[in-house]
């Protein structure tokens, strides 16, 4: 991925990557994406974002549980309201189908792609985000922004990224592997890494709404 300087070409730029090379994430730029994502806004400045990141033997280890969990059980991750659901099917098309060429009718070949979120397509680094318990949906919203300031800081570094729900899917593997403490809410995972060029999912753009499907503007 080019290195991005301009704000638009960078917006533009992010897209999820699925298929990461074998090339270690450098820590100077590692460093430098989580102070600039620090600045993202939060409620009260209460700055609720818990981002636990692995590497190396501790990613391997969280590897390998997520898929021994995911070969014996489904995720545990609440379904979308059916007025939604079309949209994943969209996605399912454009990437499984369109772009990785794996037909709808392949339950094998779908489960294979679906099963490789559980190794973080590949990702050196990979993390977990949470947030307290007992904080509610505007302190949500604050990890969100701190998220999506990571993910451009990364995308401006040539990194690439995935968000993941997927790994939410099984809190107490990704719990006990991270020893991460029973008050934290484990939100998603992110995947970090160099994105395989010669991967086609790594360059598609899914589709968006018209600004007006997700916008009003009331004037009198
Ligand atoms: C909260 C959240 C959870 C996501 N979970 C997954 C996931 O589990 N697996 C996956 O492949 N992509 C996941 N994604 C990536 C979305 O599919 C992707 O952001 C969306 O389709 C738009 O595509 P783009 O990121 O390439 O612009 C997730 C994104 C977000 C923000």
């Amino acid at each position: 991925m080019a290195q991005v300087h301009d704000f638009e070409q960078l917006v533009r730029e992010r897209n999820s990557t699925r298929k990461f090379l074998d090339k270690p994430v450098p820590q100077s730029l590692l460093d430098k994406s989580l102070e600039l994502a620090q600045l993202a806004p939060s409620n009260s400045n209460v700055q609720p974002w818990h981002l636990i990141l692995a590497t190396d033997a501790r990613r391997n280890r969280l590897t390998q549980a997520l898929l021994d969990a995911a070969s014996v059980s489904d995720p545990n991750i609440p379904p979308l309201p059916d007025t939604y659901k079309h949209f994943r099917s969209e996605l399912g098309r454009e990437l499984y189908g369109k772009t990785m060429g794996i037909a709808r009718d392949d339950k094998a070949g779908r489960a294979a792609a679906v099963l490789r979120n559980y190794d973080f397509f590949g990702a050196p680094l990979v993390g977990v985000v949470c947030m307290h318990h007992e904080l509610g949906p505007p302190d949500s919203m604050s990890v969100g922004m701190y998220l999506q300031t990571l993910l451009l800081a990364l995308t401006e570094h040539g990194l690439g990224t995935c968000v993941e729900v997927s790994i939410a899917g099984y809190p107490e593997v990704v719990r006990r592997e991270l020893e991460i403490e029973d008050e934290m809410l484990i939100l998603c995972g992110v995947a970090i890494g160099y994105a395989d060029p010669t991967f086609p999912a790594n360059k598609l753009h899914v589709h968006r709404n018209a600004v007006e499907k997700n916008v009003v503007i009331h004037r009198n």
